[in-house]
């Protein structure tokens, strides 16, 4: 299992990126959302995507187990905080975002009052087979009905490598998602060529796809 905490400690963050994510900005009107409504962003790291949705009008909720990563969000975005103890949780909190640090598995749905969508990038593909039921489960049991969910995937040959990122298939997301959302797939290229470390493993494909998704089953 991938030791989340030490790849913060030694700044091994690889999947971490400078530029806002293009999917996000491409795809984003599929969220349906409006001017001050909250977003809830899954395993968000320090990533500057939740950056560009607050410029955006959102609000935004994120959860990261690594006190580096919270710590990092803030001081490289200039944002103030204050900081709380919250159930098993600790709630960093400044100007319209709010970033429970902690296990994802320990947030619950009161922690996340007035979500109206979830943005999921390299969140789902930073767990192992064993864990990704688990997180989709626990991702349905916390947010309301009708709540859309932007999800970004990558899928190539596993056995070629070994992940993180993990491998997610069209059919994984169908299986994982399949009893309580509706799933459209909105986008599914082949882009081995810009992924450096995968042509280096040797790697025959890598395919990247966006879904948006909505819980319509409670
Ligand atoms: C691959 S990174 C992706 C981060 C972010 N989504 C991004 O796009 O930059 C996965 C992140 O999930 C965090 N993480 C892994 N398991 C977690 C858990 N159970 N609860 C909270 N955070 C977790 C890790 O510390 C890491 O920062």
């Amino acid at each position: 299992m991938t030791d989340w905490y030490s790849r913060w400690e030694s700044n091994k963050i690889g999947w971490h990126a400078d530029q806002v994510n293009q999917n996000l900005i491409d795809y984003f009107s599929k969220l349906d959302l409006d001017n001050g409504d909250k977003i809830f962003v899954p395993l968000c790291g320090k990533s500057v995507d939740m950056f560009y949705l607050l410029q955006r009008g959102l609000r935004v909720v994120g959860v990261e187990m690594s006190d580096i990563a919270v710590q990092q969000f803030f001081s490289e975005n200039k944002l103030e905080y204050s900081v709380a103890k919250v159930d098993d949780l600790i709630l960093y909190e400044g100007d319209g975002i709010q970033i429970f640090c902690g296990d994802f598995f320990t947030l619950k749905a009161n922690h996340l009052v007035d979500v109206k969508a979830v943005y999921d990038r390299a969140s789902l593909i930073a767990l192992d087979k064993a864990l990704r039921q688990k997180y989709v489960n626990h991702l349905n049991d916390i947010i309301s009905k009708d709540v859309r969910v932007l999800l970004l995937t990558l899928n190539y040959p596993q056995h070629q490598w070994v992940g993180p990122p993990y491998a997610v298939s069209k059919l994984e997301v169908d299986s994982l998602y399949g009893g309580s959302f509706q799933c459209q797939e909105l986008q599914n290229i082949s882009d081995i060529e810009n992924e450096p470390m995968f042509l280096l493993q040797g790697v025959d494909f890598v395919e990247k796809a966006v879904y948006c998704l909505q819980k319509v089953r409670m």
